[in-house]
């Protein structure tokens, strides 16, 4: 049994406060299994009690986990000055405090990006130990010379960096090149990089896959959604490197 305090555990499901879940709890606006509980302090358990806040059963989650289908022009952060950052994008429906992007993509780098709370969960799927394959369209100017598709493929040597072999397949060549890149890594501007070394010039990229789960389509740019279980263990699904 998972109890928790009342104020806090509203709060953490939303962006109120503490002080704002204790006001709707002095107020009567919270009932646990149908009755009204006015005592601030009092605990309920997140499993398998039914909270109500203002007539709204609340759907306890310890951490969510969002897919959001970035646009140019924003950056991969919680909070910036001047900047819109992809959790300013999240609705307040799914907003909570401590969210953030599980990996960065560039601000003129478009789509996949998770948001989540979960530390733990960012640390595994972003740790250099684990395998947990991103998938980018990249439109080019020009078709990528066979010599420089050999070198990503074997591991480019960029300076003195080594990189991991990458795939790159041709995805269509009119009106313009795009190549779908398969990195098993997450260097700084990586793609950027790689497509600087060779013949041609990179004019967009998008991420379309984090381990075997798509962006959703459906999701116009700037939109985003709550991953289900299943397909958070679609990104989770990872192998352990032994060494
Ligand atoms: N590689 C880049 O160069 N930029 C990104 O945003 C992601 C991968």
């Amino acid at each position: 049994m998972a109890k928790e305090r009342l104020d806090k555990l509203i709060s953490s499901q939303s962006m109120m406060t503490r002080s704002e879940a204790t006001k709707l709890i002095r107020s009567g606006n919270v009932k646990v299994n149908g009755d009204v509980v006015k005592n601030t302090s009092s605990k309920a358990d997140t499993e398998n009690d039914v909270i109500e806040v203002c007539g709204e059963v609340i759907n306890y989650k310890k951490h969510i986990y969002i897919m959001l289908n970035k646009p140019q022009g924003v950056v991969s952060a919680s909070r910036d000055n001047s900047e819109k950052t992809v959790v300013d994008l999240v609705p307040d429906n799914l907003k909570r405090p401590g969210l953030f992007p599980a990996g960065r993509l560039d601000k003129d780098t478009t789509g996949f990006v998770l948001i989540t709370d979960d530390g733990d969960f960012a640390h595994d799927i972003l740790s250099p130990r684990h395998h947990v394959d991103k998938t980018y369209l990249a439109g080019t100017d020009c078709l990528i010379d066979e010599e420089y598709l050999v070198r990503m493929r074997e591991g480019m040597v960029l300076g003195d960096e080594k990189l991991m072999p990458a795939e790159i397949d041709l995805v269509c060549d009119s009106p313009s090149p795009v190549y779908r890149i398969v990195l098993r890594e997450g260097r700084y501007h990586q793609i950027k990089r790689m497509t600087g070394a060779t013949n041609a010039v990179l004019t967009s990229l998008k991420r379309i896959k984090m381990g075997s789960l798509d962006l959703d389509e459906t999701l116009a740019p700037g939109e985003c959604r709550e991953l289900s279980s299943e397909e958070i263990s679609m990104i989770k699904n990872m192998q352990t490197l032994t060494s």
